[in-house]
């Protein structure tokens, strides 16, 4: 399973580098918009930053937020052609599956993005988008099973063979992840605090702190 960052930062996207687990970035506006960025150039240098980052990694999500299909294809082919780790991250709508079908033919990755339901996701693969990314958390947080989206799309995907890899995203918690990897989903991308958490666990503290005591209360 590929662990994506769901960040612009780059302190995290470093520490999550150093500890391995870092396959991928996503981003979308309002990530770029917690970091010290304050013009369309330094965004773009900050894409290129994260992208010199990427060596044998994935690739970095590059939100468009340009709204109607000539918009979105002039911006899309502006961030496609700042590195070629960029996959142009699209919102699903009638002008965003338009557009990745255009890039499709162009051969330029996307990502259809805001899919909240089964039939959203169809359609992103249907226009042949590369990753398709379901947000589990906005779900649940509207009492809705944010997993049983993801589990019916991967079930449609690959009854149909799509190529269009799932990016399970809105990770809320280390069990999203756990529950993402027990249905083999491709990668989660998620904010690295959550992934940090999979470390914890009180018995392992606790385990830790009695081996030291142990071995120091004999060995002089
Ligand atoms: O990048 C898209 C998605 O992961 C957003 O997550 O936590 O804002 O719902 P969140």
């Amino acid at each position: 399973m590929k662990f994506f960052i769901d960040t612009a930062n780059l302190e995290e996207l470093y520490k999550a580098k150093s500890l391995g687990l870092l396959n991928g970035v996503t981003t979308n506006p309002s990530l770029i918009s917690k970091e010290s960025i304050f013009s369309k150039k330094e965004i773009e240098n900050h894409y290129i930053s994260i992208c010199n980052l990427l060596e044998n990694e994935e690739d970095l999500s590059a939100e468009v937020i340009s709204t109607n299909y000539d918009d979105i294809i002039k911006e899309g082919k502006k961030l496609s052609f700042l590195h070629s780790k960029i996959v142009v991250k699209i919102p699903i709508n009638e002008d965003g599956i338009k557009a990745i079908k255009y890039f499709y033919k162009k051969k330029i990755k996307t990502n259809c993005t805001l899919i909240f339901s089964t039939g959203q996701a169809i359609l992103a693969a249907k226009a042949g988008a590369n990753y398709v990314s379901p947000f589990m958390g906005r779900l649940d947080d509207i009492s809705h099973n944010g997993l049983n989206l993801i589990k019916e799309i991967k079930n449609i995907y690959d009854k149909y063979s799509f190529n269009t890899k799932i990016l399970a995203a809105s990770i809320r918690s280390p069990l999203h992840i756990i529950e993402c990897a027990k249905i083999g989903i491709y990668a989660i991308t998620s904010p690295l605090n959550v992934i940090l958490s999979l470390f914890n666990h009180p018995l392992t503290n606790i385990g830790l702190e009695k081996f030291l005591k142990d071995y120091k209360n004999k060995i002089h």
